[in-house]
């Protein structure tokens, strides 16, 4: 029963009631700096998401980045580790958590990773295990305490198969036990993606900066602002202070 008396029915399925009051935040998929500064000066940026190939084409030194994209956004920024042995990834974790708070450090979703993420949730440190590209994959980085899951939607379309039935499988299986873990929808194409992340109830996009851009863009939005301005000037319509 609504508030008012009113029985609207059973809630909208992908709706899911848990999640409401928490927007899905925004992430910026990318590891250039400059680029971080003019979007996230409109306030709705809440973290970053960077990866070896990201830092590779800003020919920029990773650390130094880093440093300066803790400042910039006020949200998780994830720094990935380069080593794939257990001991190598807390060495170079151990170079990361020292940059800022918001550092969350990325691992592969692999035994040695998985195990790294433990160690460091442990520490009290955020952790998002990237490379994710099955429901169970999640549900084993969950069990090791990883802050973010990044199911990668984006490759899994490109081989022909559903990336956002793999958010779906994710969502299920974190709300049937209650697992903390964000999922984070990485490797994002396109606004529908943005979308439908959203109706699944993905906590979180990383978002690359061209599609960024677009997910205000509507032509009616911009046609109806022209007619606005065009029949105010006709009319004269003034606002007096
Ligand atoms: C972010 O965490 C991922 O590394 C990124 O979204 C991968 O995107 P891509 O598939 O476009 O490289």
């Amino acid at each position: 029963m609504g508030p008012h008396g009113v029985d609207f029915g059973p809630p909208t399925p992908h709706i899911n009631q848990k999640r409401i009051g928490t927007a899905m935040k925004i992430f910026l998929d990318t590891a250039d700096v400059a680029e971080i500064r003019e979007y996230a000066a409109s306030g709705l940026v809440d973290g970053v998401t960077t990866n070896p190939s990201l830092a590779a084409k800003t020919g920029r030194d990773y650390v130094e980045s880093l440093k300066e994209i803790c400042d910039i956004v006020p949200g998780a920024v994830s720094a990935e580790v380069l080593a794939t042995d257990y001991d190598g990834m807390l060495k170079q974790a151990a170079i990361f958590t020292k940059i800022a708070k918001n550092i969350a450090v990325k691992v592969p979703l692999t035994w040695d990773g998985l195990k790294a993420c433990a160690a460091l949730s442990a520490q009290g440190h955020m952790v998002n295990v990237t490379l994710c590209f099955s429901p169970v994959q999640a549900m084993m980085a969950a069990k090791a305490g990883a802050t973010f899951i990044s199911p990668f939607i984006g490759r899994v379309d490109d081989i022909g198969e559903d990336g956002l039935g793999l958010i779906r499988d994710i969502r299920a299986i974190y709300d049937n036990y209650g697992f903390k873990t964000q999922i984070l929808a990485a490797s994002v194409r396109h606004v529908m993606h943005v979308r439908e992340a959203a109706l699944l109830g993905a906590d979180v996009a990383t978002i690359p900066t061209d599609v960024f851009k677009k997910l205000l863009g509507h032509p009616l939005t911009d046609k109806g602002l022209a007619a606005f301005i065009a029949d105010a000037k006709k009319a004269g319509v003034v606002i007096k202070g």
